[in-house]
């Protein structure tokens, strides 16, 4: 395998296609990971990459993609947690949680948990993909109602699952950081990609419309940048395990996200609604 490798999801589209693009070209090798198979497999295909597909809406599917990622990768640099979103309706999944949730948090909790061993023998970095809006809409975070049974609101549960990874990459470092593992979280900018396409959002009318351009959302290239800059610096050095980068600069997050018992909550309960897929796991 040459080079650096990074495995990468959400790189069928907008920030991580584009940071799987820029890390390809700087002679990396990407795991090109997506939902949608002809998307993942026109962009694997052009960059001469292997891509895998899975829907994290399920995570027995989540569990089948770290087996097969176990068995291709035996050294993983960077694993990069950036797929994700906001969704029409408060959906359960076939799991029985709320969908924002699962796809942007728990599905990557189970995946980095799946592969950790992997990870700390390499000793890698986890990057997850956050956003401003855990402090814009995050407010109402409650480690006891992650499904938000009593909160319903598609814009609060996206909040609540960015500041999931921001609460997730600490307590990744505060566990594992010693034994080598190395993690950060950032914000990448508004990015005019595909997110909230398609839903009834009023984002959909802020992403999709003229709109884009009077609110001067940046393009993909730029939303990968900070990506990019984690994955290719060497923490200690170009970054701080465990900190929440902006435009590859150190920014504080939300009180809420600065929690450390929270953090700790929040890995707990993830773990116990993973148990039944972390069989034979680290
Ligand atoms: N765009 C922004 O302004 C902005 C701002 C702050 C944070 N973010 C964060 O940046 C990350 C990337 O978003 P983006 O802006 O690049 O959006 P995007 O263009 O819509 O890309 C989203 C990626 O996530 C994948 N994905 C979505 N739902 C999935 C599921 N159920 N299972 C597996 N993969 C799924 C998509 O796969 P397919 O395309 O194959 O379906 C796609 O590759 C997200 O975590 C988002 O929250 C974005």
């Amino acid at each position: 395998m040459e080079g650096r490798v990074a495995l990468i999801t959400g790189a069928s589209d907008g920030v991580g296609e584009q940071a799987a693009r820029a890390l390809a070209a700087r002679g990396w090798t990407v795991g090109v990971i997506g939902r949608t198979e002809s998307k993942a497999r026109r962009i694997a295909d052009e960059l001469g990459m292997p891509f895998y597909v899975a829907d994290f809406a399920s995570l027995s599917a989540v569990r089948e993609l770290a087996l097969r990622l176990r068995a291709d990768f035996p050294r993983v640099d960077v694993l990069a947690n950036n797929a994700g979103g906001i969704f029409s309706r408060q959906a359960r999944t076939a799991d029985g949680h709320e969908i924002t949730h699962q796809v942007n948090h728990l599905a990557h909790f189970l995946l980095t948990r799946l592969m950790l061993d992997r990870l700390l023998e390499s000793r890698a970095a986890v990057v997850n993909t956050s956003s401003v809006a855990h402090k814009l809409i995050g407010f109402n975070f409650d480690v006891n109602d992650l499904d938000m049974r009593r909160h319903r609101s598609q814009h609060l549960a996206y909040g609540n699952a960015k500041l999931c990874n921001i609460l997730f990459s600490s307590e990744l470092h505060r566990r594992f950081h010693a034994a080598g593992l190395s993690a950060a979280s950032f914000h990448p900018g508004m990015v005019a990609t595909s997110f909230a396409r398609g839903t009834a959002s009023p984002m959909n009318l802020f992403y999709h419309t003229g709109l884009r351009r009077l609110l001067g959302l940046i393009p993909p290239e730029e939303g990968a940048d900070t990506l990019v800059w984690l994955a290719e610096g060497t923490p200690g050095r170009d970054w701080e395990s465990g900190k929440y980068y902006v435009r590859r600069k150190e920014t504080t997050p939300s009180r809420k996200a600065r929690d450390a018992g929270l953090a700790r909550a929040l890995w707990e309960k993830s773990e116990a609604a993973c148990a039944p897929f972390l069989a034979g796991a680290l």
